[in-house]
């Protein structure tokens, strides 16, 4: 059964970023560096959020308001000893909860082919598969993307 922890969903700070970069190259193989994290919580300050767990970060998620009335997920991990206990599915709560507010009426995302595991958390959450987009990653794979209806 897994450990139940008190999890906090908050606003990420300048000073989380290493953290979050550690869980990126853990998580992927072709993390976001350091200056993109930077610039995305400079750009998207209310759209970055971290979760907080024993005093430390174990998850985080960007997600931004574009094209009109769509929100964009562009990056969601839990740092690897802390999966599956909830932590991502509040994170995607709290960042979906906040697009909502913003005026999106459907929440998009990207996934690669092969990263099955994913695609099963998107789908448990409510998300469909829409699409394939060829050569999406650097690597060349194929992204698969996601959306999910608000009401
Ligand atoms: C995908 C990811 C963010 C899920 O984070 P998490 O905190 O473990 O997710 P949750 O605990 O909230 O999962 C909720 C449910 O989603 C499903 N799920 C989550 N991870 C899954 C996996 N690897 N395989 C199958 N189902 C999964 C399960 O139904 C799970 O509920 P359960 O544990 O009661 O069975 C995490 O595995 C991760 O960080 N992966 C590496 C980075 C990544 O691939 N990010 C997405 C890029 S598009």
């Amino acid at each position: 059964m897994a450990v139940q922890r008190l999890v906090r969903i908050r606003d990420v700070k300048s000073n989380d970023m290493q953290a979050i970069l550690t869980i990126e190259y853990k998580c992927f193989k072709d993390p976001y560096p350091l200056s993109l994290l930077n610039r995305l919580h400079a750009m998207h300050p209310d759209g970055f959020l971290v979760a907080e767990a024993e005093g430390k970060i174990v998850g985080y998620v960007i997600g931004v308001l574009r094209w009109g009335a769509t929100g964009h997920i562009l990056a969601i991990s839990t740092d690897p000893p802390y999966q599956r206990q909830g932590i991502a599915s509040a994170l995607m709560d709290n960042i979906i909860s906040r697009l909502r507010a913003k005026g999106a009426k459907l929440v998009r995302l990207e996934v690669r082919r092969s990263n099955v595991g994913a695609q099963q958390f998107y789908l448990k959450l409510g998300f469909r598969q829409r699409g394939e987009v060829p050569y999406y990653y650097e690597d060349g794979e194929v992204a698969m993307t996601m959306d999910y209806k608000l009401d």
